[in-house]
């Protein structure tokens, strides 16, 4: 595995705060999926979704997953709908620890309602949105790792996560592999 931290979740779980918080904590590179996308079309999301629809979009995400392939030891903000493929999620735990930051829809939405054009969100009505987001945990909850997000700012989700990340690390290594580990 490539040893990546991979936050997944709904638009407004707050993955780029606590991405971008948790990146200086361990002192890693953080990348997003969607500036990813940008970068290579040269136009934002609303613009690629405005231009060439949600289709498009989603081929675009799955060339990112491929690209994602060869990054190592980053932590990585996905876009919202990007694990929720079939198979998506196993192609991502091979690739690093997978997280999902889970909060209560009403939480979610209102941050994702507030912050940015999310070309998801326009003309959908509120049930609509729900409905998306329960369609979609069954692909988060595969993650390796989640963490309740509910109540708590992004500081805090980080803190709970560098805790949850250490008890992975503590009990994925052997006896064997952490004696190496430390004696070199
Ligand atoms: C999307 C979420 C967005 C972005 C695109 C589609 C989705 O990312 O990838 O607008 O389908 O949920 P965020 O989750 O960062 O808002």
């Amino acid at each position: 595995m490539s040893d990546n931290v991979i936050l997944v979740g709904f638009m407004g779980a707050g993955k780029s705060s606590v991405g971008r918080l948790l990146a200086r904590r361990l002192g890693r590179c953080f990348v997003e999926t969607d500036d990813m996308i940008t970068a290579h079309e040269g136009r934002s999301i609303p613009e690629i979704f405005a231009e060439r629809g949600e289709a498009h979009f989603r081929a675009l995400e799955e060339e990112t997953v491929r690209l994602l392939g060869l990054k190592s030891r980053d932590v990585i903000a996905t876009g919202g709908g990007l694990p929720c493929r079939d198979g998506r999620p196993d192609r991502l735990r091979a690739m690093g620890t997978v997280v999902w930051l889970q909060g209560e829809f009403d939480a979610v939405y209102e941050r994702a309602q507030r912050a940015g054009a999310r070309p998801m969100l326009a003309g959908r009505k509120r049930e609509e949105i729900e409905a998306l987001y329960r369609a979609r945990e069954p692909y988060y909850r595969q993650a390796d790792l989640t963490v309740d997000t509910t109540g708590i700012n992004p500081d805090q989700v980080v803190s709970k996560l560098l805790l949850l990340l250490r008890d992975r690390r503590a009990s994925t290594l052997s006896p064997l592999g952490r004696g190496q580990g430390e004696g070199a």
